[in-house]
């Protein structure tokens, strides 16, 4: 079904180049639509003969916007004419739930979501192993083309999950900020700290607390909770159990469903939204810490070894 439409990505970066390469190995036609920059000319350079957004469009069935979210609404308004009766695809549900885009005259809509990186996407559609995901579809007709597209970028259709567009929105960002962006590496860096506070040496605190943050989380996803805690030592164990409701208490709980309802109303959506009109501040000042910071430079000197 895929193989006879032709597809623009609009996009060249993280996902952008996964799904356009996969795609084509997958054989299917893609043209990808691209401002003049960086990733114009990786497209190049991958050997794809890269276009205006405008031209991808005009030429194409399928439209997949793999841009960052933040700029969908903008791009998509200029481009609001062509993309009348198209199918219209993204990868994550940002803009379709929060940022108007949801009702384009005559268009359709789908969701293609890897779980993971666009690079990963890649590395495992190359081994074929594969990337578990979720499509969403606005129009249930559209269902066998999410399903195809899914499996031409490599997502594995054994866990391909179907979804809602509003669903993968709130799980991706609440996700993101409780766990992944969030609580991780805030715990990561706040244990680092107390070790080196506490007379450790700075690359013993970052083996114990950043690099084996890794690779319990591989242990964990080969074996499960329950076998992986017969794999660590009784020590570790019994540490974890006893301290860990320390360090996140229940109370966090409250916290957490106070996360979820801000995202679930549009309030985190709303507050993003005014970061980014306001040029992003509260982001630079944040990586300008991080580029400074001590675990930072530690990681720079130790990475080619880990
Ligand atoms: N990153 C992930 O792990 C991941 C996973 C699943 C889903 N997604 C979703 O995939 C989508 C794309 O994310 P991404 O991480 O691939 O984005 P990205 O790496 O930041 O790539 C964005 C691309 O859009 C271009 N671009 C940015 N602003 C633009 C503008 N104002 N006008 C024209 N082109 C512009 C960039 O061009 P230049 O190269 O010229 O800068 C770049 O090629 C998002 O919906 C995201 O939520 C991401």
């Amino acid at each position: 079904m895929l193989a006879q439409k032709q597809i623009a990505i609009l996009g060249y970066g993280n996902q952008g180049q996964a799904h356009a390469l996969n795609l084509r190995d997958s054989g299917s036609s893609v043209v990808i639509g691209a401002r003049p920059g960086t990733g114009f000319d990786r497209a190049k350079a991958d050997g794809f003969s890269p276009v205006s957004f405008q031209d991808a469009v005009q030429r194409s069935e399928i439209i997949m916007l793999l841009l960052p979210d933040q700029e969908i609404s903008k791009i998509v308004q200029d481009l609001q004419l062509l993309l009348a009766g198209k199918v219209i695809g993204l990868a994550h549900g940002f803009a379709y739930v929060f940022g108007g885009i949801d009702s384009l005259p005559n268009c359709r809509y789908f969701l293609a979501g890897p779980k993971g990186a666009g690079a990963i996407l890649r590395a495992r559609f190359i081994e074929g192993t594969f990337l578990p995901g979720a499509f969403a579809v606005s129009h249930s007709e559209l269902k066998p083309l999410a399903q195809d597209y899914c499996r031409g970028i490599g997502i594995n259709p054994k866990l391909l999950i179907e979804t809602t567009f509003r669903e993968e929105t709130e799980c991706d960002l609440f996700g993101e900020q409780a766990v992944l962006c969030g609580g991780i590496f805030r715990l990561m860096e706040m244990a680092f700290e107390t070790l080196v506070k506490n007379g450790a040496s700075r690359e013993m605190a970052f083996l114990e607390t950043c690099f084996e943050a890794k690779t319990i989380l591989d242990l964990w996803m080969k074996y499960g909770p329950y076998e992986l805690s017969r794999r660590i030592s009784p020590t570790a164990f019994y540490g974890g159990l006893t301290r860990g409701k320390r360090v996140v208490p229940d109370e966090a709980r409250m916290e957490l469903e106070k996360i979820f309802q801000e995202v679930r109303s549009g309030e985190f959506a709303k507050e993003w939204l005014e970061e980014v009109e306001n040029g992003t501040p509260s982001l630079s000042k944040e990586r300008e810490r991080l580029k400074k910071s001590e675990l930072d430079s530690l990681y720079q000197k130790m990475r080619d070894n880990l």
